[in-house]
C-alpha cells in the first residue's frame, strides 16, 4: 500500500450509516459480514448505561451471538487490548463490534490487529505493520469526536513507557461505521466540548497538512463550518438533536480529512500529555491548537485565512496575515465559551516534564505532516506557550 510521491490514497470504511436511528441497522450489518459470534468492545460507563446490552439484544435478534468486553479504558492500554484478545479467543468469536468513543474503537482495532496477525500490539506501532486482515469489524460511535469509528488510526498507550503508540494501518479501518445522534444525546457538556474540539483539531490540522488534497480540503472546511455553528448549541443543550446530528456529520467529515491528510504537532504533543498524565485527548488538543497554529502561521497564512472564514469570521478588508490571526482568535474564543481550560497549568502539567514530552512528540508519526518543521527547543516553546 505504499503510495508514490505524487499519488494519494483515500481511505474510508466500506459502509457508513449516518442519521437518527441508524444504529438499528447494526445487527443486519454484522450478519451481512458473515459473523456468527461477535465480541462487543466497549467501556464500563457505556456498559453501565445499558447501551451495550441494547446493542447486544438487537444484534442477537439478527442471529449473531454477542459477547461483551467492557475493558476499554480512557486512553486504552496494551493491557486492555490483550485482555480483549483473550475474551475473543476464549469465546471463539469471529467478528468485532465497537461501541463508544475513541477508546472503545481503538481498543477494538488493537484486538483485531492481534487476532488477525498474532504477536503483541506493540509490534504494530508505525505505519502499515500488519500483513493479514483483521476480523469483520463494525464500529458504532457515541461521541463526536475522535472519528476513530471510521479511520485507520489506532492510539494505544504502552504501559511500560507511558507513551501513546500511534498505529496507522489501513487494515484496521472498520468495515462499517455507524453514527447515530440518538446515541450522542444526553452526553455530559464537558465531554461534548472536549470531543468537539478534537474534531475541530482534526479538520484544522488536516487542512494545513503538507499532504492535504482537494478531497481532504473539502471535508475539512465543511467540518469547520459545521463545528463553528453546532458545537456550542450541542454543549449548551445535550438533548438538541439537530446539533448532535450536525456534529456527527462534522466529526465524520473531519475524520475523512485527517484519515487521508494526517495531522500535525497538536496531536503529536497531545499524545504525550495523554500518555504522561492520562488527560482527556480533546482537552489537550483544544489547549494546544491555538499555540501550535500560532507557530504554524508563517507556513501557510492563506490556509489559516480560509479557516477564519469557515469559523464565521468576517475578513473583508483584512490582509492575509490579519485574517489568519482571526482564525486563532476565533478558536480561543470558541474554546473559552464552552468551558475548555485556558492552559496546561490548569491540568497540572509540570514544566520539568516538557523536555521529554517534546522529545517524544518529535518521534510521533503525526508530526510528519505538520506544515512547519520544529526543533526540539521550538516544541518545548510551544508547550510553554500553552501552559
Ligand atoms: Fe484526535
Amino acid at each position: 500500500m505504499a503510495l508514490g510521491e505524487q499519488t494519494y490514497g483515500f481511505f474510508i470504511p466500506t459502509v457508513s450509516l449516518m442519521g437518527i436511528g441508524s444504529a438499528k441497522e447494526t445487527g443486519g450489518q454484522v450478519k451481512a459480514l458473515g459473523a456468527s459470534r461477535a465480541l462487543l468492545v466497549t467501556d464500563k460507563g457505556i456498559s453501565a448505561m445499558g447501551m451495550a446490552d441494547k446493542i447486544k439484544e438487537q444484534v442477537e435478534s439478527a442471529g449473531v451471538k454477542v459477547v461483551i468486553f467492557d475493558g476499554a479504558e480512557p486512553n486504552p492500554t496494551d493491557t486492555n487490548v490483550h485482555d480483549g484478545v483473550k475474551v475473543y479467543q476464549d469465546n471463539q468469536c469471529d467478528a468485532i463490534i465497537s461501541l463508544g468513543g475513541g477508546s472503545s474503537h481503538d481498543c477494538a482495532k488493537g484486538i483485531g490487529l492481534v487476532i488477525g496477525n498474532g504477536g503483541h500490539i506493540r509490534d504494530f506501532e508505525g505505519v502499515n505493520k500488519s500483513t493479514k486482515p483483521m476480523p469483520a469489524f463494525v464500529a458504532i460511535n457515541t461521541t463526536a469526536g475522535t472519528a476513530s469509528e471510521m479511520t485507520r488510526f489506532c492510539i494505544i498507550t504502552n504501559t511500560d513507557t507511558h507513551v501513546k503508540m500511534a498505529i496507522v494501518d489501513w487494515r484496521c479501518t472498520p468495515n462499517v461505521a455507524i453514527n447515530d445522534p440518538l446515541l450522542m444525546v444526553g452526553k455530559p457538556a464537558a465531554l461534548t466540548a472536549a470531543t468537539g474540539m478534537d474534531a475541530l483539531t482534526h479538520a484544522v490540522e488536516a487542512y494545513v497538512s503538507t499532504i492535504a488534497t482537494p478531497i481532504t480540503d473539502a471535508c475539512a472546511i465543511k467540518a469547520i463550518e459545521l463545528i463553528a455553528q453546532y458545537l456550542s448549541p450541542a454543549v449548551a443543550n445535550g438533548d438538541n438533536l439537530e446539533a448532535r446530528d450536525k456534529m456527527a456529520y462534522a466529526e465524520y467529515l473531519a475524520g475523512m480529512a485527517f484519515n487521508n491528510a494526517s495531522l500535525g504537532y497538536v496531536h503529536s504533543m497531545a499524545h504525550q500529555l495523554g500518555g504522561f498524565y492520562n488527560l482527556p485527548h480533546g482537552v489537550c488538543n483544544a489547549i494546544l491548537l491555538p499555540a501550535v497554529s500560532q507557530f504554524n502561521l508563517i507556513a501557510c497564512p492563506e490556509r489559516f485565512a480560509d479557516i477564519a472564514v469557515a469559523l464565521g469570521e468576517n475578513i473583508e478588508g483584512l490582509s492575509v496575515a490579519e485574517a489568519a490571526d482571526r482564525a486563532i482568535a476565533a478558536i480561543r474564543r470558541l474554546s473559552a465559551s464552552i468551558g475548555i481550560p485556558a492552559g496546561l497549568k490548569a491540568l497540572n502539567v509540570k514544566e520539568e516534564d516538557l523536555k521529554v514530552m517534546a522529545e517524544n512528540a518529535k518521534k510521533d508519526a503525526c508530526q510528519l505532516t505538520n506544515p512547519r518543521k520544529a526543533s526540539l527547543e521550538q516544541v518545548i516553546e510551544i508547550f510553554k506557550a500553552a501552559m
